[in-house]
């Protein structure tokens, strides 16, 4: 069984909503399978169009990988770009797409609603994801739900390949919802996403982090009164609190007396414990910057030795070889 899912490069920290909802799930995953990982530094030019951010993005994406225990000698972790056939196939790929399968496309509709421009890259982002899924006949594909959609293009885009060409070459991809973690929620309250401006990095400064953590949104209950267990505050202080501590903290909110400033603070704690062996990981591979890079070659190298034989197939199977 093969899985992969691969991440945009688009700031220089991660935060709790991406490693809740998607990092670590993903990484358990390299103990079960044979697992690719790659950072999507080509999605990501729809967005950043800077070379110095990029690079700095795309650093910070593989530093939070390797910090939250991905282990590049058991899963194949690389950049996007590093495997050019992917482009290649992509091309493939756009020329038996419907336009209207692309017009239906959620992420497209929604961003360019948000006032991104209509460039033709975002419009066909969906071709490119599922070049990247089917380039490593990727049996498996676990992302959040939002993505569920770009999963079902993808294969909607091998059978439609495959049926006009007869072939089975292309692997029909199975997505898999992470949603055993609902959605966490922002500093206030939305869902939390770098777009949104309310996200806690979990590698920010300890400044930085406590900043977030401290501008969480709480209504001016009394601390003497009862509190709402539903407040955000408690929903992201509960992520990182076993059953019994849910439950005690829980029964001294409905009770009254608990001030939102406590659970803050003993949030704040739990969040710089829970990632202060994965923070002082990631400062060792931020010092060997060599070793982070050869890392990721090595794992382009695999994944090219994996995409490169699927590739040369599909271009016999459209008439560029000897039949
Ligand atoms: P953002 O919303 O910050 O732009 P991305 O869309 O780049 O984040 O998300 C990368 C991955 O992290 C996706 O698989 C997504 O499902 C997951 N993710 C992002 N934000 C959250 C959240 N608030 N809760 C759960 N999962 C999330
Ligand atoms: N679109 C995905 C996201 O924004 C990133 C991505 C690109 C991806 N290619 C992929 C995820 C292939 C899974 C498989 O989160």
């Amino acid at each position: 069984m093969r899985v992969l899912s691969g991440t945009q490069p688009s700031d220089d920290f991660l935060h709790l909503g991406n490693y809740f909802g998607a990092l670590r799930q993903q990484i358990e995953l390299q103990d079960k399978y044979e697992t690719l990982i790659f950072i999507a530094d080509l999605h990501s030019m729809n967005t950043v169009r800077n070379a110095a951010d990029r690079r700095r993005f795309t650093r910070a994406v593989a530093l939070d990988y390797l910090a939250c225990g991905l282990d590049p000698s058991r899963a194949i972790f690389f950049r996007q770009s590093d495997v050019p056939e992917v482009c290649e196939l992509a091309w493939y790929l756009s020329t038996v797409t419907p336009m209207g399968l692309l017009e239906r496309g959620h992420a497209y509709k929604d961003k360019v609603a948000q006032g991104q421009s209509a460039d033709h890259g975002l419009f066909a982002y969906p071709v490119l994801q599922a070049a990247d899924i089917l380039l490593y006949r990727t049996d498996l594909v676990p992302v959040g739900r939002d993505q569920k959609q770009h999963i079902e293009m993808a294969r909607d885009m091998a059978i439609h390949f495959n049926r006009d060409y007869d072939t089975d070459v292309l692997v029909i991809p199975e997505p898999q919802i992470l949603d055993d973690v609902a959605v966490v929620p922002g500093t206030d309250g939305q869902k939390m996403s770098k777009s949104y401006g309310n996200s806690i990095p979990m590698f920010g400064s300890a400044k930085q982090v406590k900043k977030a953590v401290m501008g969480i949104v709480t209504d001016s209950t009394p601390v003497e009164d009862p509190k709402d267990t539903e407040a955000v505050v408690f929903k992201l202080w509960a992520l990182f609190a076993d059953e019994a501590e849910r439950k005690a903290m829980f029964s001294r909110a409905r009770a009254g007396g608990l001030g939102f400033g406590e659970v803050k603070q003993d949030l704040l704690t739990r969040l710089l414990d829970h990632f202060a062996p994965m923070r002082e990981r990631r400062a060792q591979f931020e010092a060997r910057p060599d070793d982070v890079e050869s890392a990721l070659l090595d794992g382009a190298q695999r994944a090219r030795a994996i995409g490169g034989p699927v590739l040369e197939e599909v271009r016999r199977v459209v008439g560029f070889r000897a039949g």
